[in-house]
């Protein structure tokens, strides 16, 4: 969480960083700042609340500066108020610091230096690294931030000023998202790199443990030694206009219709001559065949993804799948045995949790296959191989495009399984790839009809509570509508298996309370329509999201029925989310939230 950016070079710096904020407000909103070197000190200007507000102040001050840091936050330590905003300042006013992550020796570090007389002004942990730094510092800025480092336990991207330094600032990653962006005569650090695109898209991704100098001429990598390091640049070949609204109200609705689109461009690079290939050989056939079990790691959305993937690769390979989140999956001493694959999902790349749940299946031997979004982020650098899903920058913080774009990775990947172990025919896998080729066009068909959506949206924006019922896989496809509408519309909302609602859930179903239904499984019709005749025995009102094949049967039950083209059953959950996605988006309008940036949530967790 929290954005970071820095800035060097001969524009005004106080607008450069603001501007980069705005793109980087996504990973968190709470409170914004930024420092900047001006007239021989760091002048720091930060506050709580949107960058609106820190622009409202930055309007009456005339900051001539060429060289800052700027931060938005998302309040891990302290809640957001001015004093716990960043940048912080050592006590002294010599050392500015912008952090992402958290320093989980915080507390101890703070004990030993109030010990040596430092008063701290914040809650913070980030302090901690400002005063300690400042501490450390005896005029070389590099060799106090490697003492510095070396005693910080915890993820961090750092940002680094100081005062004795106007020309040059430096920073630090473990863990944490960080890049340098390269300029002629200027240069950048980012969390991410829509921040910095309107300059240079030249990039340099750092990797963890190291830091880098900067100034207006170069930025030079070292190691926590202080030894040089060298890395390769990397061109972003995407255009700055995929980071914005183009003309959308906001960046959900245009995520959404950019499905098809990112959907096409997740499957057609992997079907050759008919048949689909994911790249698995990176791992080796014949370790590929071997395959004993899949442990499926992902939070969020990803982790949804990861629950409808677990299905289709079961059912296409016939490989045990274990999905887990992986907040649990690190601790939960999992039995990982040599032999098996670990299937990462993580739009961002960056998910702490993931990234450690990643390390955690590596350490007890299984092999490590990312399905992820963000090229060169940390969990594509430590996979074994890579499925890139092609989504493009996804900016809403409620994820739409990359959760079907990671079906369509995890749909390809079992059937890449499956031909591999010799558990599908050639022409079964031709079969597959065509109709995985088809399913674009099929999302297409279903945003035309985003106004019938709209206006059940209208009907039921004000619901107390919603449930979303589902058998099988469309189960695991409830648990993404649910969560979508509760995360935007701040709705109470439930996902529960149709089977499962008689064992205690359906105790909450009065008069008018609205459940949705996806039913897309052919097999698993009969026994979905009971559950729908019991909750409106009990007074609930039904919408109901099925395929055209199913539509007769299901509006004989269901009071609204959201028709979906027909497809193979195993990829509806990629049509079929699509509408509960549509409906938590117009729910959340209609409501008036704030839809790209729902309360206390940030889109790239890179805390634990
Ligand atoms: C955050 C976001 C979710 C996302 C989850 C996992 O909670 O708000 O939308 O699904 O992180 O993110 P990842 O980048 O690992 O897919």
């Amino acid at each position: 969480m929290c954005g970071i950016i820095g800035y060097i070079g001969n524009r005004n710096a106080a607008e450069v960083l603001v501007r980069g904020l705005h793109k980087l407000e996504y990973r968190g909103y709470d409170s914004a700042g930024i420092c900047v070197f001006s007239k021989g000190h760091l002048d720091v200007i930060k506050t709580k609340g949107r960058l609106d507000k820190l622009e409202q102040r930055l309007s009456g001050t005339s900051l001539e500066s060429t060289l800052g840091l700027g931060h938005t936050r998302w309040a891990t330590h302290g809640e957001p108020n001015d004093i716990n905003s960043h940048p912080h300042l050592s006590q002294n006013g010599k050392i500015a610091v912008v952090h992402n992550g958290i320093i989980e020796n915080y507390r101890q570090i703070k004990e030993f230096l109030c010990d040596k007389g430092v008063e701290f002004q914040s809650e913070t942990d980030t302090e901690v690294i400002a005063q300690l730094l400042a501490y450390h510092y005896k005029g070389d800025v590099m060799r106090a931030l490697m003492t510095t480092l070396g005693e910080l336990e915890g993820a961090y991207a750092l940002g680094v000023m100081c005062a004795d330094y106007p020309d040059e600032f430096f920073a630090a990653r473990k863990d944490s998202p960080l890049i340098i962006g390269l300029g002629k005569g200027e240069n950048f650090i980012a969390s991410d790199i829509p921040a910095i695109l309107e300059y240079t898209r030249d990039i340099i991704i750092m990797e963890d443990r190291e830091i880098v100098h900067i100034t207006r001429g170069q930025a030079k990598l070292y190691d926590l030694l202080g030894k040089t390091v060298k890395r390769g640049v990397f061109h972003v070949d995407w255009d700055a206009e995929a980071a914005e609204k183009g003309g959308y109200e906001h960046f959900m609705i245009k995520e959404i219709s950019e499905e098809p689109r990112a959907v096409r461009a997740a499957i057609s690079p992997r079907i050759r001559d008919g048949l689909i290939d994911t790249g698995l050989s990176a791992l080796s056939d014949n370790w590929v065949r071997n395959i004993k079990k899949i442990h499926i790691i992902a939070c969020g959305t990803a982790y949804h993804a990861g629950l409808v993937g677990k299905y289709a690769i079961e059912k296409v390979a016939r490989i045990p799948v274990e999905a887990d989140l992986a907040s649990e999956f690190r601790y939960r001493e999992p039995i990982v045995r040599k032999g098996d694959l670990a299937v990462v999902i993580s739009q961002s790349g960056e998910t702490l949790d993931t990234l450690m749940g990643l390390r955690e299946a590596r350490k007890r031997g299984a092999k490590i296959l990312s399905i992820v979004n963000v090229v060169g982020s940390s969990i594509a650098r430590e996979s074994d191989a890579v499925i890139y899903t092609w989504a493009g920058p996804e900016i809403s913080v409620c994820s739409t495009k990359a959760y079907n774009t990671q079906l369509a990775a995890l749909f390809s990947l079992a059937y890449d399984l499956g031909f591999r172990k010799g558990k599908l025919s050639f022409a079964g896998m031709m079969a597959a790839a065509k109709s995985l080729l088809g399913l674009p066009e099929l999302i297409e068909k279903v945003l035309l009809n985003r106004e019938i959506i709209q206006k059940f949206s209208a009907q039921h924006f004000n619901a107390q509570s919603v449930f979303y019922i589902g058998r099988g896989i469309d189960f695991a496809l409830s648990s993404e509508g649910s969560l979508k509408l509760k995360e935007i519309s701040y709705i109470h909302s439930e996902a529960y298996a149709g089977g499962e609602l008689k064992h205690g859930t359906i105790a909450l179903i009065e008069k008018g309370t609205l459940v949705i239904c996806p039913i897309t499984q052919d097999n698993l019709l009969e026994k979905t329509l009971s559950n729908v005749r019991e909750v409106k025995a009990r007074g609930a009102v039904v919408m109901a999201v099925t395929p055209e094949r199913l539509a007769g049967a299901v509006s004989d039950v269901a009071d609204a029925v959201i028709t979906i083209p027909d497809t193979d059953s195993i990829f509806a959950p990629i049509i079929a989310v699509t509408p509960l996605q549509l409906f938590a988006y117009y729910v959340s309008v209609m409501r008036g939230n704030d839809v790209d940036k729902p309360r206390n949530l940030a889109k790239s967790v890179t805390v634990e």
